[in-house]
């Protein structure tokens, strides 16, 4: 199983993030993430069978929210875009422990020295025009992270929630 560990969006929230991915396409073509797909992904663990050691490692060091700031959209090699998360100390110390405790038990992490926490909003995006892609702000309180299995399904990229740590 592919699987990763992210952040998942009330609906508040994404109808913000859906706002200036619908800002984006009146500037562009490309291959939008689906609405229901938005996510902050904490960390790509790729090929799993066993994730009992995944469970317990986001058991141990989930235990504060998390204050999300959404302040930026940004593009990685001129064609992905996406919604930025404010630097964050707790976002990353979830991170480094994570990525700490993963690589201990034997999984394949690439743990970066510099995590980017974003939302991808498209890929492949060839701009037709000088957009504007400024928003306001906003904020979110993640008081869950989500242990997720990516596969496609007739083509179509699904993800689904395999596990989950709440706070309180
Ligand atoms: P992305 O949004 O920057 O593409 C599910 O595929 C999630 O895992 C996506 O959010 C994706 O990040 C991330 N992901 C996929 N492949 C990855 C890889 N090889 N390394 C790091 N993150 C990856």
């Amino acid at each position: 199983m592919r699987l990763f560990i992210a952040i998942n969006f009330d609906e508040a929230t994404k109808k913000k993030l859906i706002a200036i991915q619908d800002n984006l396409k009146t500037y562009s073509k490309g291959n939008y993430t689906r609405p229901e797909n938005l996510h902050l992904t904490i960390l790509f663990l790729g090929e799993v069978s066993d994730y009992s050691a995944v469970k317990k490692s986001m058991d141990a060091n989930f235990h504060s929210c998390i204050d999300l700031v959404f302040d930026r959209v940004g593009k990685f090699r001129n064609s992905i875009y996406w919604v930025g998360i404010r630097d964050n100390p707790i976002l990353n110390e979830l991170y480094n422990n994570l990525c700490r405790d993963l690589k201990r038990e034997g999984y394949k992490v690439d743990w970066n020295e510099r995590f980017s926490p974003h939302v991808t909003l498209a890929r492949k995006v060839v701009m037709d025009k000088q957009p504007d892609l400024s928003f306001k702000e906003f904020t979110m309180t993640a008081k869950r992270i989500s242990l997720m299995k990516s596969e496609r399904i007739n083509g179509r990229l699904v993800y689904t929630e395999l596990y989950g740590k709440t706070i309180g």
